[in-house]
């Protein structure tokens, strides 16, 4: 957030406290979710500049918005749940009482952490969120609710064309959201060939070179919940012992070989 970005005659070039940066050998972006926007002009200067880059500013942004990602997900074949965005609020309703029913799950388009997840349970519920989010024109997605698998999920860390780390996170109790930060513990897990190809390819499609992907199991089979171009990495190098850190420095090396 400290880069400043420079187009001149002499091409793109960033300034760092008024210093013009040494250009590097590679880049390793690690954006927060609330900084998505100003993040991805920097990777994508970056990308001007030549300079290898593990993840792309595209690859980003398209995981970044959970609908987009799920669309591309869904049209190369990767498992997803159910999951709906309209503009208008009263289409929202028809969709809960035609598709959904209760409960179904709430999301914010760009949440993270658990933080924008919720288990809409009746009528005065979807109520009072949907006013709340539309008056508000924040986005979001209505989803149908794995409940087989409540309050687990899977997070897999893929880096380059391989799965480097997995665990599978079980919440607090009486909490449906599995994410760490909601207080949920990770377990070691051992992944099926299904979970494990639909964990690379979804990787693979968003041109993500280093993610974190959340998987549901279904009774239809794992589903992708998302891809975290960016994942928090002190929970699961505990669980699983792998220096993720380590991986990610050695595939991000091979772009300069
Ligand atoms: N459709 C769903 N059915 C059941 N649980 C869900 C569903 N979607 C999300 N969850 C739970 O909520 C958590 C957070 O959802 P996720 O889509 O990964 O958003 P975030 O970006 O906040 O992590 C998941 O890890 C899972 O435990
Ligand atoms: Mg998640």
């Amino acid at each position: 957030m400290h880069c400043d970005l420079l187009i001149s005659d002499k091409g793109p070039e960033i300034y760092l406290n008024d210093q013009r940066l040494l250009v590097p050998d590679l880049v390793i972006p690690r954006i927060g979710s609330s900084v998505t926007e100003y993040g991805t002009a920097v990777v994508h200067h970056f990308e001007q500049m030549k300079i290898p880059v593990l993840n792309s500013s595209r690859g980003i942004l398209d995981s970044r918005d959970k609908y987009k990602c799920l669309q591309i997900l869904s049209k190369n074949g990767i498992p997803v749940p159910a999951s709906y965005y309209s503009y208008d609020l009263n289409y929202a309703h028809k969709i809960v009482n035609s598709k959904l029913g209760y409960p179904f799950i709430l999301k914010v388009l760009e949440g993270t952490q658990g933080k924008g997840v919720y288990l809409v349970h009746d009528e005065i519920e979807a109520e009072k969120l949907f006013n709340h989010f539309y008056r508000k024109s924040i986005r979001i997605l209505l989803q149908e609710f794995i409940s087989e698998f409540s309050g687990k999920d899977i997070r897999v860390i893929v880096v380059g064309n391989k799965i480097v780390a997995s665990m599978m996170r079980v919440a607090e109790e009486g909490n449906f959201r599995a994410n760490i930060h909601q207080g949920g513990k990770g377990e070691n897990i051992t992944l099926s060939e299904k979970e494990k190809d639909i964990a690379i390819r979804s990787c693979q499609i968003l041109g993500l070179k280093f993610a974190g992907v959340d998987i549901l199991r279904s009774v239809n089979g794992p589903m992708v919940l998302e891809v975290n171009s960016s994942p928090g990495l002190e929970g699961i190098e505990t669980t699983t012992k792998v220096s993720i850190g380590t991986e990610v420095f050695n595939e991000a090396l091979k772009m300069i070989e």
